[in-house]
């Protein structure tokens, strides 16, 4: 059963923006979050008279993401698909870190997806409804990071993933992508220099990674294509790190 209607977090940019092409070129309504409300504003513009839904939401939020989904299962309560997407990566030494800021780190990239699979699959499982949930990790969250607390969420994504799929069995299939170095991302632009140039001395393959690379992903964990696979990890990274 390939997904008919989806929710993308961070749907206004890089990965995001992305997919919410690719889900409305494949027929899908979606259902798109993201706090840069410009960024919104510009992608229902772009998509203009196709079945496109955005909402202003903060995913760290615990509160935001509640009335987000109340929303959501108000006006479509047929959705069976989230991509948590939205991440937040500040490419600095732990020691630069406050309290604040490392738990807004861990509150984008893990508590969102936890609150917002919690609420998706509380709506969907009681009526035994099929559906699919893909998170957004990083080859940071397998070989570590220059930049601790990226390196432990996006860690943690994985642990969520796997979890997820054995607490949400058999009924909803939850994957994981892991993508290398995505250029054209406000995250690249933060990566260190010398951490960018051995990622990208790290790659097998040539070329670049667009977002569009990883949306693509993204997409076939969504459709019928990856219908035996739950708790797996794909990756979207030119062969760097192998392992
Ligand atoms: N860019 C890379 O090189 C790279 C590599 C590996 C993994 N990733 C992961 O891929 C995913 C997509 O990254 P991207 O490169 O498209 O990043 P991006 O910064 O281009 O886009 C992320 C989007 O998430 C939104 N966002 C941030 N905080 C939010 C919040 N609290 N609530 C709602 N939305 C929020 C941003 O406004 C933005 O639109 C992220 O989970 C990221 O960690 C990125």
């Amino acid at each position: 059963m390939s997904i008919s209607k989806v929710i993308v977090t961070g749907g206004a940019n890089g990965v995001g923006r992305a997919l919410v092409r690719r889900c409305l070129d494949d027929g899908m309504t979606v259902i798109a979050c993201d706090i840069d409300e410009p960024g919104l504003k510009a992608l229902a513009d772009e998509h203009a008279g196709r079945p496109l839904d955005t909402h202003v939401c903060d995913v760290a939020d615990h509160a935001a993401c509640d009335a987000f989904m109340d929303r959501v299962l108000a006006d479509h309560p047929d959705v069976d698909g989230l991509v948590n997407n939205a991440g937040l990566y500040l490419g600095q030494p732990v020691w630069d870190y406050d309290d604040p800021t490392m738990e807004r780190v861990v509150g984008v990239n893990v508590m969102g997806p936890i609150w917002l699979s919690r609420r998706f699959a509380g709506h969907l499982l009681p009526e035994k409804r099929r559906g699919a949930i893909v998170n957004l990790s990083s080859v940071a969250g397998e070989v570590g990071s220059s930049d601790a607390l990226y390196g432990t969420v996006k860690a943690g994504v994985i642990g969520l993933t796997k979890s997820n799929a054995m607490n949400f069995a058999p009924y909803i299939r939850v994957n994981v992508v892991s993508p290398g170095l995505i250029v054209n991302t406000a995250i690249a632009d933060r990566i260190p220099g010398y951490r960018y140039a051995e990622y990208k001395r790290q790659e097998q393959l040539d070329g670049d990674i667009l977002p569009e690379d990883v949306a693509n992903v993204c997409a076939y964990l969504l459709s019928d294509h990856s219908k035996t696979l739950t708790g797996s990890l794909l990756r979207a990274d030119n062969g760097c790190y192998p392992r």
